[in-house]
């Protein structure tokens, strides 16, 4: 008698038809403008965030071609609120790079794809998957977190070559059949599998598709899974900000510099201890129009940064020393700030 067992890929493209998110904008559509939009904002941002800024992204650049054209200001205006803005200005470089090089229309292979700025193997998988049926694995966080229990894969995947023998087993385990269908299915489900049931606390492993299959589920200790020992080292930083307000309620603002947080980005003077900005204050003759307001905490992946507000009101005319320029409410409101400068400023001008 031979017992025929499901694999493991057509567990998971059954469950995704009948289980899995099918309503998502990003899945109405085999684009890779539109599906490559949707993964770079996806890499470290929740759906539900993602999805009012895939519609306004969508709305002001309706293809690769206009958002390619757009200036990187612009781009990160959009932005502005999703955080991590090299995702903003590796899609802008990439988009002017897809128009250049390939017409305006996207390679169909992972080698290809995983050659733009901003698109890593995985990225280059889904998009490959989802958009050309290639049949290609991907390893983001979740799928990472699915196939290590799967596989009572323990090794430590800060070894890059532990993280590699497991794009291996990625690739070996995906579907063989009616690729069409069941490459972006599949791709799908081991998403909303990752994000839905084999979630990294109290996995539902009595609802799993892979149930029976899975060794982790076996030996009763998912949680286990997966395994890394390096782990982000976190830091805390008080930053000094100097707000200074013109009379007429235009704020002076200087570009981050390129590398680094926040870089190229729109923001008021930072200072990494108080005597600066205070020196700064003093220079602008402003001393007594100065107050400081407070403390708030901004949470960075490696860093929590401390965040010192200062107001310094000057009168028109005045002008702080150094590369920067005013602007006005409307003008900030519009240009790429970081979510905690934006927030700031609403509450103070
Ligand atoms: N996270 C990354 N890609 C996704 C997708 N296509 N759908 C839902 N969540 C995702």
């Amino acid at each position: 008698m031979t017992v025929v067992v499901d694999s493991v890929a057509t567990r998971v493209v059954r469950w995704q038809v009948e289980h899995g998110r099918s309503h998502l904008p990003w899945q109405q559509t085999r684009d890779p403008y539109r599906v490559w939009l949707s993964e770079i904002m996806l890499q470290q941002t929740q759906v539900v965030t993602v999805l009012d800024y895939y519609a306004r992204f969508l709305a002001r650049f309706p293809d690769v071609r206009a958002l390619a054209s757009a200036s990187l200001d612009e781009v990160l205006g959009l932005w502005s609120g999703l955080g991590y803005y090299s995702r903003a200005r590796n899609l802008h470089r990439c988009a002017q790079r897809v128009v250049a090089e390939y017409g305006g229309l996207f390679p169909g292979t992972v080698a290809l794809l995983a050659d733009f700025p901003g698109i890593g193997r995985s990225t280059a998988g889904a998009i490959a998957a989802f958009c050309f049926s290639q049949r290609a694995p991907i390893l983001d966080a979740n799928v990472r977190r699915v196939l290590t229990r799967l596989l009572g894969f323990d090794a430590d995947l800060s070894v890059a070559k532990n993280e590699r023998v497991l794009w291996d087993h990625a690739e070996s385990l995906l579907p063989v059949d009616e690729l069409s269908v069941s490459m972006p299915r599949y791709t799908q489900g081991m998403m909303d599998l990752g994000a839905t049931i084999c979630v990294p606390k109290n996995p539902q492993c009595l609802i799993c598709p892979l149930m029976g299959l899975c060794a982790a589920q076996k030996s009763g200790e998912p949680e286990k899974y997966p395994v890394k020992t390096r782990k982000l080292s976190r830091r805390s930083e008080s930053w000094w900000l100097l707000v200074v307000l013109r009379e007429d309620g235009a704020v002076w603002l200087e570009t981050r510099p390129p590398k680094g947080i926040w870089a190229g980005l729109q923001c008021v003077p930072a200072f990494s201890d108080r005597d600066a900005l205070w020196a700064l204050a003093s220079s602008l003759g402003s001393v007594d129009q100065t107050r400081e307001v407070g403390v708030f905490l901004h949470v960075l992946t490696h860093r929590d940064l401390h965040l010192h507000p200062v107001v310094a009101q000057v009168p028109t005319g005045s002008r702080p020393n150094g590369d920067g320029q005013w602007l006005t409410k409307e003008q900030w409101s519009k240009t790429g700030l970081p979510a905690p400068i934006r927030k700031m400023l609403d509450a103070l001008v």
